[in-house]
């Protein structure tokens, strides 16, 4: 008998985060510009909010753009930022549907006004959503939150409100751009190389990770399927040992 995979409802990640990666390299492949791989990875990115949102899952957060991003050649960064807000401007009416709730992470400040004034429309448009959260990073870098968070834990102690000493795990999570969202359980890397890229420092601690060969125009909702099949076959330890965890 063939055993067949099976999706345990029971054993759902809450959080699935991913680097979007090899969008360049797969146009290539094709013959094509760089570019053409970006606008094939919407495709990709419709059918992974989609699946995330079939099986239940709570959160999504997508590497869409890193601070490091911004030194790539100018023509891709404008096509970039042009196609973000297109792709926005298209897939609402989908989100509104499905109770997709949209928002970011990263540095909003640094996105061209065009840019910011459409995603704002949607975040707060879809603000009310209870279906699948959707996190997109843009602008993004895992130094720069915490970076951020240490300046806002040093505003505190300066102003008195905070003692050294209280400092502790939670001080820093609440001091992040989404503290109050749950760690990812899955981080996911598409593009076959085997690298964080600034991506959720802190918040990746525990995660299990995935580094997958598909190129991320290739990744549809079927592949983030068999790695959270995937996932539920390993024993998260925390630390302890796998007697510990199995109760034995
Ligand atoms: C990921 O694909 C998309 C962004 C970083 C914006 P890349 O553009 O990095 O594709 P590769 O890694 O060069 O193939
Ligand atoms: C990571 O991919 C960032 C995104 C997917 C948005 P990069 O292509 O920028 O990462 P490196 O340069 O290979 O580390
Ligand atoms: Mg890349």
């Amino acid at each position: 008998m063939i055993n067949e995979r099976v999706l345990d409802k029971e054993k759902m990640p809450k959080h699935i985060a991913i680097i979007m990666d090899g969008n360049g390299r797969w146009a290539q492949q094709h013959g094509h510009e760089r570019t053409f791989g970006h606008q094939n990875g919407v495709e990709a990115v419709r059918s992974v909010i989609e699946g995330a949102g079939e099986m239940g899952i709570q959160y999504l957060t997508l590497y869409a753009f890193s601070t490091e991003n911004w030194n790539r050649p100018k023509a891709e960064v404008e096509m970039l930022m042009s196609l973000l807000v297109k792709s926005i401007r298209n897939e609402l009416e989908r989100l509104m549907k499905n109770q997709v709730r949209l928002m970011m992470t990263g540095r909003m400040e640094d996105l061209p006004e065009s840019c910011r004034k459409e995603l704002q429309d949607a975040i707060d448009q879809t603000a009310q959503n209870k279906g699948l959260t959707v996190v997109l990073a843009l602008s993004y870098s895992g130094r720069a939150e915490l970076t951020d968070m240490a300046k806002a834990v040093a505003a505190d102690v300066a102003a008195g409100r905070l003692a050294p000493e209280q400092v502790t795990d939670q001080t820093v999570q609440e001091r992040l751009y989404h503290g109050d969202i749950p760690d990812p359980d899955i981080l996911i890397r598409t593009g076959g190389d085997f690298r964080i890229s600034n991506f959720l420092l802190w918040e990746v601690a525990y995660a299990e990770l995935f580094f997958v060969p598909t190129m991320w125009p290739d990744f549809r909702k079927d592949d983030l399927r068999e790695i959270i099949i995937d996932f539920q076959s390993r024993e998260r330890r925390y630390g302890k040992t796998g007697e510990q965890v199995r109760g034995e």
